[in-house]
C-alpha cells in the first residue's frame, strides 16, 4: 500500500517519553526521503512535544484517541493502509501495553490493526530497560515478528548513563527505510532470532604512535549490511575498524584498530553466531617493530619497514567452525581491480578455492567504484558453484541481496 504520490505511508506511534523530542528528527527525515508519515502520540507524548508540532511537520492532522472521526474507524484505517508502524520512542508502559493486546489510546489500537512490520526503538531509563517484565515484553513482542532495536548506551536525561538511550534518530530513520526497503517480502523477519557479525572498516597497522598503514575502507557496505540484518530482525554485532560512521541503531559496536584486534574481536563475537560477514579490509601485513616513539626525520631516511603476516581471520573462521558452531554461515568480500593474473571474477573465484566461505561477494573497486560512495555493484560467487550478479544499486540494497542469498543457505 502507498501514500499519496506512491510514497510508501510509515505511522509514527509517539509514547510519552523525554526522547519524544529526538522523533521530531526522525519525522523530518522520513518526510526528506519522500516518506508519507501520519504521527501517532499517545496522551502521555503530548505532553513533551505538542500537537501542533507534529502536525506541523508532518503535514497531517494528528490524534491521540479513537474518538476522533469515528466515522473514519481511523484506527482501523491508518493500521491496515500502513507500510510501516515505528514507536519513536518506545517507553516501558508503551510495551506493556502493546504485549497484553491493549486498545486503549490510538497508537495502541493501530498496532493492534497493523498487519505490516512494527518496529519499536526503545528509550528509558537503564533499571526499568533492565526489569524482568520489560525483557519479557520485548521478548514477547520479538516473537510476534516486531523489530525491537536495542537502546544505546550512553548519557540518559539527568547526569546518569547506561543502557536505555535511543539511538541516532537518523540511523533509525535509515533502519525504518532499510526496513521498507524489504518491500512486500517483508513479513514476519526472516532473521529473527539469529545472530548476525559483520566486520567493516579497515584495519590500520602503526608503524609508531601517530603513523600506520591503512587502506581508504570507509565501513559503509558493512553498515549497510549490518542495517540490513537488523531489519530483518536479527541481533547484530559490528566489529568496526576505523569506521567515521554513526553507530546503525540497535547494533552492538564493538571497535577496534589493527587487524589482530579484529581478529580477537571477530572470534569473541562468532562464537554466538548464526553468520559471520567479513566485510572489514584486513592489513595482510603489519610493521614487524612498530616504534614507540614518534619517528623522528633528523634520523634521516628511515630504513625500509619490516613487515609480518597479519593472520587471515576468515580462513581461521572456515578452519575452526566445525568446534565452535557448525552450520555456522561465513561470508567473505574480494575488493578486486582485475589485473595481469586475470579479470576481477577469476581473481574472485581463485579467492574462494583458496578460503572456502561459503559466500564470497566480489567488487570491483577503483576509479569511483567501490570505496566511498553509496553505491556498488557486485557478483556473489557460492561455494556451490553459484555465481549471482548484484547489478548496480545502492549499498543498501545490495546488502539485502546478498542477505537474500544467506538467508537460504540457513534455512
Ligand atoms: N580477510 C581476512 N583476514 C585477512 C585478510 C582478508 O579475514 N588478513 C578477509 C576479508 O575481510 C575479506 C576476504 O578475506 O572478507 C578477502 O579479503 P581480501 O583482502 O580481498 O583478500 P586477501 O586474502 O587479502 O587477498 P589479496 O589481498 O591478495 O587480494
Amino acid at each position: 500500500m502507498e501514500g499519496a504520490g506512491g510514497r510508501p505511508r510509515v505511522v509514527l506511534g509517539v509514547s510519552g517519553g523525554i526522547a519524544a523530542y529526538k522523533a521530531l528528527e526522525v519525522l523530518r527525515r522520513l518526510t526528506e526521503s519522500g516518506h508519507d508519515v501520519r504521527v501517532v502520540p499517545t496522551p502521555a507524548a503530548l505532553r513533551f512535544v505538542g500537537e501542533v508540532t507534529w502536525a506541523a511537520l508532518s503535514g497531517s492532522p494528528v490524534h491521540t484517541d479513537v474518538w476522533a472521526d469515528p466515522d473514519e474507524v481511523a484506527h482501523v484505517r491508518i493500521g491496515r493502509e500502513a507500510d510501516l508502524v515505528l514507536v519513536v520512542p518506545a517507553t516501558a508502559d508503551l510495551m506493556s501495553r502493546a504485549v497484553a493486546g491493549r486498545a486503549d489510546d490510538l497508537l495502541t489500537a493501530t498496532l493492534l490493526t497493523a498487519r505490516c512490520p512494527v518496529l519499536y526503538a526503545p528509550a528509558m531509563h537503564t533499571e526499568m530497560w533492565e526489569h524482568p517484565a520489560t525483557r519479557a515484553n520485548v521478548a514477547v513482542l520479538r516473537e510476534r515478528g516486531a523489530i525491537v532495536v536495542d537502546p544505546a548506551v550512553g548519557r540518559l536525561t539527568g547526569p546518569d548513563s547506561g543502557a536505555g538511550r535511543l539511538p541516532e534518530p537518523a540511523e533509525i530513520a535509515a533502519l525504518a527505510r532499510a526496513v521498507l526497503a524489504l518491500g512486500p517480502a517483508a513479513g514476519r523477519p526472516d532473521l529473527a532470532g539469529r545472530r548476525v557479525v559483520v566486520s567493516a572498516g579497515g584495519t590500520r597497522e602503526h608503524l609508531d604512535p601517530v603513523r600506520f598503514l591503512g587502506n581508504s575502507s570507509s565501513g559503509r557496505q558493512g553498515y549497510a549490511l549490518a542495517r540490513a540484518a537488523l531489519a530483518r530482525g536479527a541481533r547484530v554485532t559490528v566489529v568496526a575498524a576505523n569506521v567515521a560512521l554513526p553507530d546503525p541503531a540497535g547494533a552492538t559496536v564493538v571497535r577496534v584498530t589493527s587487524a589482530l584486534d579484529l581478529r580477537d574481536a571477530v572470534h569473541a563475537a562468532a562464537g554466538s553466531a548464526d553468520v559471520v560477514v567479513m566485510a572489514a579490509a584486513v592489513a595482510d601485513f603489519r610493521p614487524a617493530k612498530p616504534q614507540d616513539y614518534k619517528i623522528k626525520k633528523e634520523g634521516g631516511v628511515p630504513a625500509p619497514v619490516e613487515l609480518e603476516p597479519n593472520p587471515d581471520v576468515l580462513a581461521e573462521l572456515v578452519s575452526t567452525r566445525e568446534a565452535r558452531r557448525p552450520g555456522q554461515l561465513l561470508v567473505g568480500f574480494a575488493a578486486e581491480t582485475g589485473g595481469p593474473d586475470g579479470s576481477v571474477l577469476d581473481l574472485g573465484r581463485a579467492k574462494l578455492a583458496r578460503k572456502r566461505a561459503d559466500l564470497l561477494v566480489v567488487n570491483e573497486v577503483g576509479a569511483g567504484l567501490g570505496f566511498e560512495v553509496d553505491h556498488n555493484k557486485a557478483v556473489v560467487l557460492g561455494l556451490d558453484g553459484s555465481a549471482t550478479t548484484i547489478e548496480h544499486t545502492t549499498k543498501d540494497l545490495l546488502a539485502h541481496r546478498v542477505l537474500d542469498l544467506v538467508v537460504g543457505r540457513l534455512a
